[in-house]
């Protein structure tokens, strides 16, 4: 479930007006250049001030967002045709091939569970092309951040066009573990209007984000400092490393037929020579057969398996194997 912060069209509406200074996305924009990224996704895009601000440069930008409001409000933005906008999670981007994959505004602490958050970085990992790289900040627990998340430290109101004065804060309810919850209403003073919003954000270390994102393929280039925040963020700096021989063995554990169809790199696993019990039984049943195998094969096989897939998947996997069947080692 979304928060209402980012999900009620009238909350949504006010997002850009009650958080202005966006400078904080210039060093992902400089990034951009630095790395020479023509196609970028924006996960947990939000009204997407960061994707129009690429598409307007001629970046191919695509952006995915749960909330419907949040996106409404991207929709409505100069610039946003250039964009393609992704109702749904960072699953659903995928098939997809990007130079650059980025979660900008501490989207990285959404994601609470530990299942989640690998997920996320398996789904960008698939996103990118071998090289390409996953930029995100997250905020650093040993500062507390949340310490100062009070009504009196936080409480704006701000005049916005076409609604009057808009009354914030945040406030922290309650703080378990790496856990961070607190309440954030907002408050339209033209009519009287109280909206409640409750979000909980994850706070992990240097250590473990580095240990997710090298167990979900990625070398950790380096982790810089944002410039507008020093010293309070990690700045990620992960790249998808060019001969990752695991990336197909996981994707192949994950059964994830889109994921599979769009990054199964055919060399992947002659050069590991990974042992059959690593795949999914899909897969060995059609290493069974010992030849190449058609489309209408591989979707009887996955069928009969339980994991239906798609006539475009398996035309895709059918691809995929015999192309990697051909390098098998005799
Ligand atoms: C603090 S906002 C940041 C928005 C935007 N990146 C920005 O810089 O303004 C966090 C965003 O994460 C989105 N979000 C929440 N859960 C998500 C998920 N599972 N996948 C992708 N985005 C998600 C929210 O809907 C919200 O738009």
């Amino acid at each position: 479930m979304t928060d209402a912060i980012f999900d009620h069209p009238r909350v949504a509406a006010v997002y850009d007006a009650l958080d202005p200074d966006r400078s904080d996305l210039d060093a992902y924009a400089a990034m951009v250049t630095e790395f020479g990224a023509r196609r970028v996704l924006d996960i947990g895009c939000g009204t997407g001030t960061f994707a129009t601000m690429l598409a307007v440069r001629g970046i191919e930008v695509v952006g995915v967002d749960p909330a419907g409001a949040s996106l409404a409000v991207a929709r409505a933005k100069p610039s946003a045709d250039a964009v393609t906008w992704v109702h749904g999670t960072a699953d659903d981007v995928l098939p997809l091939q990007v130079d650059l994959a980025v979660m900008t505004a501490n989207v990285a602490q959404v994601f609470l569970g530990r299942g989640r958050w690998s997920h996320v970085l398996e789904v960008a990992h698939a996103a990118l092309v071998p090289g390409g790289r996953l930029v995100f900040e997250s905020r650093d627990p040993e500062r507390r951040a949340w310490e100062r998340w009070t009504k009196d430290a936080t409480r704006q109101i701000v005049d916005v066009p076409h609604e009057g004065l808009v009354e914030d804060w945040v406030e922290v309810t309650d703080v378990r573990d790496n856990l961070v919850t607190f309440s954030s209403p907002t408050t339209f003073h033209r009519d009287g209007v109280r909206i409640e919003s409750t979000s909980t954000l994850v706070f992990r270390s240097r250590a473990e984000l580095t240990a997710s994102l090298e167990a979900a393929g990625f070398v950790v280039d380096e982790v810089r400092d944002a410039p507008d925040r020093p010293g309070a963020e990690f700045v990620f700096v992960a790249r998808k490393d060019a001969a990752d021989p695991d990336a197909a063995v996981r994707l192949l554990r994950r059964r994830d037929a889109a994921a599979l169809f769009a990054d199964l790199d055919p060399w992947g696993l002659v050069a590991i020579g990974a042992p059959r019990d690593e795949y999914t039984p899909e897969v060995d049943a059609l290493l069974e057969l010992g030849r190449p195998v058609t489309p209408d094969e591989v979707q009887a096989t996955f069928t009969r398996l339980a994991q239906p897939v798609s006539d475009v998947d398996a035309f895709g996997l059918a691809d995929a194997f015999n192309a990697v069947l051909a390098r098998w080692p005799a």
